[in-house]
């Protein structure tokens, strides 16, 4: 039976995907090279180093451990510049009602991102009450595709993993809610998100009658 939701942030709840992959773009830019949009798919759910390692491989560049965290810290100015002025309206269509609808049906909220700047977007869209745990890059160590980040949302819920559901826009959280024996909701494109149990456009087109049935094939 389900009684658990694990969310996803960035490109489930809040439209922050498109800021990252901008701050991410400039950065290689000024390195000399760009990026296309199907690598930029494998960025999504994987840490801010992750991220920075497979760009630099992607343009041939190499740097030192000091030189990255230079280049990391450059990139999150960017983006924590262009989440400072983020509103409630930037919220996913239907995801604050789904979150809504989740709680109200008794089921549990947690959050489960690789982002170390999740306490802010969610102050700044005013969604931090809908949550009962908060999981984030600040508390796990292994980078999606591992499993840890949803584990640790479900041991803070207090629920079994196999009646936990995931929502990922990322290839890489679908692999790891699978990898922690949890059921995935893909919010995007089915031809990018196999491996999902189940793939929506958007959490506007999910409902707790989805969830059940997601439930009842199992
Ligand atoms: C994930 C994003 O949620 O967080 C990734 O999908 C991002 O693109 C990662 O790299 C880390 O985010 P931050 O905010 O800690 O740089
Ligand atoms: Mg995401």
């Amino acid at each position: 039976m389900i009684q658990a939701c694990i969310f996803d942030l960035d490109g489930v709840i809040v439209d922050t995907a498109v800021y990252h992959y901008l701050a991410w773009k400039r950065l290689a830019n000024e390195l000399g090279f760009d990026f296309t949009e199907a690598q930029n798919e494998r960025l999504k759910g994987i840490s801010r180093m992750r991220s920075l390692e497979l760009i630099l491989e992607w343009g041939g560049i190499r740097k030192t451990a000091a030189e990255q965290e230079v280049l990391a810290t450059r990139k999150n100015e960017w983006y924590v510049e262009m989440i400072s002025h983020m509103t409630p309206q930037e919220i996913l269509p239907g995801a604050k009602a789904f979150l809504e609808a989740a709680r109200n049906a008794g089921l549990k909220t947690a959050l489960g991102s690789a982002s170390k700047n999740s306490s802010a977007i969610l102050e700044r869209t005013k969604l931090l009450p809908l949550f009962d745990a908060i999981v984030d890059g600040n508390t796990v160590t292994a980078s999606k595709p591992d499993p840890e980040v949803f584990l640790k949302g479900a041991a803070a819920l207090g629920i079994a993993p196999a009646d936990c559901v995931v929502f990922e826009d990322a290839i890489a959280g679908i692999t790891a809610a699978r990898a922690a024996g949890m059921k995935a909701v893909g919010i995007g494109q089915q031809e990018t998100l196999t491996g999902a149990d189940m793939v929506v456009p958007g959490l506007q087109f999910m409902s707790i009658e989805k969830l059940n049935k997601l439930a009842a094939n199992s």
